[in-house]
C-alpha cells in the first residue's frame, strides 16, 4: 500500500467513499438516548435491549420518571451484552478478545470486568475509539482494554 507521510492515520484505513461515509456517520453520532443511557454507569452501548421491561418504572413520582425509564432501558441493553458474553465460553484472564465494531466500547469493558481478560475494540469511527479509550482510562482498565 502506498502511504502519504503527512496524512492522518485514518486516511490510510478509510479507502472507499462508503467507508468514509460510515465513519462520518458514527463520528458525528451523538444521540442523547445512547449517551444518557451510558451515563447511568459509564457503560456506553449502541444496541437494543433484551428481556422484559419492569413496568413498575412507569409508576412513581413524575419528576423522576425519565430517570427511571433511562435506568431500565440501560439495564436491558447491558442485559443484551451479558447474553453475548454468556456465549463466549470459559474465557480466562490470560485470553484476549476482539470486539469488532465496538462502538463506544461498553461490551469490551463488560467482558474485561467479567473475565479479567484483555480486549481489543475496533471501530471505523475515530471519535468512538477516542471516547472508548477515555472510558477505559477513567475506569483504570486501559492496560487491558484498548480500542
Ligand atoms: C450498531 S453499532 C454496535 C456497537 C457495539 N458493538 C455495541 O453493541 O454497542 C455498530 C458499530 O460498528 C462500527 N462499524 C461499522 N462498520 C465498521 C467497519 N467496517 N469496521 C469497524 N467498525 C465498523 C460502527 O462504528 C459502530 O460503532
Amino acid at each position: 500500500m502506498t502511504t502519504t507521510p503527512d496524512a492522518p492515520a485514518h486516511a490510510h484505513v478509510l479507502r472507499t467513499a462508503y467507508q468514509k461515509a460510515v465513519a462520518e456517520y458514527w463520528n458525528n453520532e451523538k444521540d442523547p438516548v445512547n449517551l444518557s443511557l451510558g451515563d447511568v454507569d459509564g457503560l456506553y452501548h449502541h444496541h437494543y435491549g433484551l428481556g422484559e421491561y419492569d413496568p413498575s418504572v412507569l409508576e412513581g413520582p413524575e419528576e423522576t420518571r425519565d430517570a427511571r425509564i433511562i435506568e431500565e432501558l440501560h439495564r436491558l441493553e447491558s442485559a443484551q451484552a451479558d447474553v453475548l458474553l454468556d456465549h463466549l465460553g470459559p474465557i480466562q484472564p490470560g485470553d484476549r478478545l476482539l470486539d469488532a465494531g465496538c462502538g463506544r466500547g461498553g461490551s469490551s469493558i463488560m467482558a474485561n470486568a467479567r473475565f479479567g481478560c484483555e480486549v481489543d475494540g475496533v471501530s471505523i469511527s475515530q471519535a468512538q475509539v477516542d471516547f472508548a479509550n477515555e472510558q477505559a482510562r477513567k475506569r483504570g482498565v486501559d492496560a487491558k482494554v484498548r480500542y
